[in-house]
C-alpha cells in the first residue's frame, strides 16, 4: 500500500490525480482532521504530528508514505528522511513530500523566473519553496503569499460565493503588487485548487496557475520506475491481482485495455461521516471505507 497523509481534506486533491495515474495500487490515506488546520501551527506541532502519522501507516504495512501536505512537507518531511527514517526497525521506508516535485516543475514553466507561491502561512514563513527552488534554479525570484482565509473557505464550503472570490482577489492583488511580472503561480497549499477557477479568474492571464496534484503524480511514477526495489513491494489492487498479473506503473494494466481501479481506504481522526461527505466533494466521486483512528 502507499500511504498518503495529509492534515485533514486536502490531500485527497493530491491522491485523486495519484490513483488516476497508478490505479495499479493499493492507497491508504489518512486525515488528521481532528487536529487540522496544520497551516498556523508551529513547527514543533507540525513535526511531532507528521511523524506520529508516518509511524501509523508504516505500522499499517505501507513501506512508501506521501506528505501530500505542503505544510508538512515544508516543516516535517526533512527531519523525518534525515533524523527519525535511519533510526526505525525498516530504515528501507521511504518519505516523500509535495515541495521538491513542484520545485522541479516551475523550472519547467517559468520563461522569466518570477514565481508566486500560495499557501498557508506556516508554508510561507518556512521558505521551503524559496529554498528548493533556490537549489534547482538560482537566478530565480520566489514571492510568497500567505492565504490565511482560503483553507477555512474551502473547509467551509464556500468556494462559489462572492466571500470567497473577496478573500482571492485580496491576495492575488497582494502577490502581483509585490511583483507584477510574476509569470508561474504555485498553488502551494492542497485545499487550493478548489478554489481554482476564482484564482484563475484574478491572476493576470500572462501568468501559469499550477496545482500540484498531477505534478505529485508524475513525479511519483517515476520515482518508482526509479526504485524498481520499492515498486515490487507495493500491494496492487484487488482488481489488479485478479487481472492479468503485474503491470508496470502505467495507468492501463499490460495486457488489456480496461483501466485498473485503484483500492483506496480512508483514515481520519475525526468522525467519518464528517468526513466522508467533504471528502467526496475532493474526490469527486462518493467515498466509502472511512475508519476513524486515534494519533499519538
Ligand atoms: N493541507 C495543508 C497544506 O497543503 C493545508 C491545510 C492545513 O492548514 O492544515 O498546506
Amino acid at each position: 500500500m502507499i500511504g498518503v497523509f495529509d492534515s485533514g481534506y486536502g490531500g485527497l486533491s493530491v491522491l485523486r490525480e495519484i490513483a488516476k495515474r497508478l490505479p495499479q495500487y493499493s492507497y491508504l490515506y489518512l486525515g488528521d482532521n481532528a487536529r487540522a488546520p496544520y497551516g498556523t501551527r508551529s513547527f514543533d506541532c507540525v513535526y511531532e504530528f507528521t511523524l506520529q502519522a508516518v509511524r501509523y501507516l508504516f505500522d499499517q504495512g505501507c513501506p512508501l508514505v506521501i506528505l501530500a501536505c505542503n505544510t508538512a512537507s515544508a516543516k516535517a518531511l526533512r527531519t523525518i528522511q534525515q533524523r527519525d527514517l535511519p533510526d526505525m526497525d525498516d530504515p528501507t521506508r521511504r518519505v516523500l513530500g509535495v515541495i521538491r516535485p513542484t520545485a522541479e516543475k516551475v523550472g519547467e514553466i517559468s520563461k522569466n523566473g518570477q514565481i508566486g507561491i500560495f499557501g498557508t502561512p506556516g508554508t510561507i514563513a518556512s521558505e521551503s519553496y524559496d529554498i528548493e527552488i533556490a537549489k534547482l534554479w538560482p537566478d530565480f525570484h520566489v514571492y510568497g503569499q500567505p492565504c490565511p482565509m482560503w483553507v477555512p473557505i474551502v473547509e467551509n464550503m464556500e468556494m462559489n460565493t462572492p466571500g470567497a472570490d473577496y478573500f482571492v482577489e485580496k491576495y492575488v492583488n497582494q502577490l502581483f503588487g509585490k511583483q507584477p511580472e510574476i509569470d508561474t503561480v504555485v498553488l502551494g497549499c492542497t485545499h487550493y485548487p478548489l478554489l481554482y477557477d476564482s484564482i484563475r479568474r484574478f491572476v493576470p492571464p500572462t501568468a501559469q496557475v499550477i496545482s500540484q496534484g498531477e505534478i505529485v503524480a508524475e513525479s511519483l511514477a517515476d520515482y518508482l520506475r526509479r526504485h524498481p526495489e520499492m515498486e515490487h513491494r507495493l500491494q496492487r489492487s484487488e482488481q489488479c491481482e485478479q487481472g492479468a498479473g503485474p503491470c508496470s506503473p502505467q495507468i492501463t494494466c499490460e495486457q488489456g485495455p480496461v483501466p485498473c481501479s485503484p483500492d483506496i481506504t480512508y483514515l481520519t481522526t475525526e468522525h467519518p461521516s464528517k468526513f466522508q461527505d467533504m471528502a467526496s466533494v475532493f474526490m469527486g466521486q462518493p467515498v466509502e471505507n472511512v475508519t476513524k483512528i486515534q494519533l499519538s
